[in-house]
């Protein structure tokens, strides 16, 4: 049922280079008969069937100029794009940008061309969990009209509420990011496209490295290992799929139950 929705569709995987998340979403949506376009830096690792456009997906006028050349139908999109920020010499803009901003900017420029039954599906973190205690915070953010206002506002906070870049600015990001697919689902359903986000636990990929191994250790638990990129894919291909059809909204956590253990005192 997932899988058939896909044949013939047109669909965007920005972040889908390389090896990681996003490259397992493209392989398995390629693979149901979709036809992908992948946005990212890094060319896909296996690229075959998939056209690959070089962004920088942290550059409101890279995404302008690659959002142009979309064409003028796009039935699903997928935001796997992100950095962690723990790399020498990474500043707080460059993780709002990619991991907020840029996905912000992208997305309002690809809902427009989404018809009713298409669907957005962007990859937050169980980093991100707890944002509702930052609420008024975030909604400050949300509340900037575009991508230079938002900057200006990262900017202007990044002496104080951002000081840390990782992991403060990275949690951040994608506290962000869950809020803002939950507004704008609100108001994207009523041209009948869904929104919705995933908060995978730790995932073997290329960010591995960038994350403290014993926070790795700790998200891993109770299921006592980290995930494949393909078991993160899965469930955001579910969520832009027809199979999905009443999910609108949601932040889909797929941590093996760490949030869970943690919730309810477990862990
Ligand atoms: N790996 C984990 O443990 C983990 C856990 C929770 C959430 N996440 C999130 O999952 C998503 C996928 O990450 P991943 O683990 O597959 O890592 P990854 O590094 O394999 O994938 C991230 C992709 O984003 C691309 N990217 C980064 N900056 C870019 C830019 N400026 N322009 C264009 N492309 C850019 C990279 O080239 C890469 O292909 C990210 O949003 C990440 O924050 C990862």
């Amino acid at each position: 049922m997932t899988d058939s929705w896909y044949a013939g569709r047109r669909v965007v995987v920005a972040g889908g280079g390389g090896s990681g998340m996003g490259a397992a979403v493209a392989q398995l949506v390629r693979g149901a008969g979709a036809e992908v376009t992948v946005l990212d830096l890094r060319e896909p690792d296996d690229p075959d069937g998939l056209a690959f456009e070089r962004v920088d997906l942290g550059d409101p006028d890279a995404i302008d100029a690659a959002a142009d050349t979309l064409g003028d139908r796009v039935d699903a999109l997928f935001n796997c794009q992100g950095i962690a920020g723990s790399r020498p010499g990474t500043t707080q803009g460059d993780v709002m940008r990619v991991n907020f901003l840029g996905v912000r900017h992208l997305t309002e420029r690809v809902v427009p061309l989404i018809p009713a039954g298409g669907a957005v599906a962007s990859i937050a973190s169980v980093g991100g969990l707890g944002w509702e205690r930052r609420r008024e915070t975030i909604d400050e953010l949300l509340a900037t009209p575009d991508f230079a206002a938002g900057l200006a506002w990262v900017e202007a906070h990044a002496e104080d509420l951002l000081a840390q870049v990782f992991p403060r600015t990275y949690s951040f990001s994608k506290q962000a990011l869950i809020a803002w697919t939950m507004r704008r689902a609100v108001s994207a359903i009523e041209h009948g496209v869904r929104m919705n986000c995933s908060s995978p636990g730790s995932t073997r990929t290329a960010m591995s490295p960038d994350f403290p191994a014993d926070g790795v250790d700790y998200i891993s638990r109770p299921i006592g290992r980290e995930s494949t990129p393909q078991e993160q894919a899965g469930p955001v291909v579910f969520l832009n799929s027809g199979a999905a059809s009443y999910i609108n909204g949601a932040n889909l956590v797929v941590d093996g139950g760490n949030a869970a253990a943690r919730t309810v005192g477990l862990l």
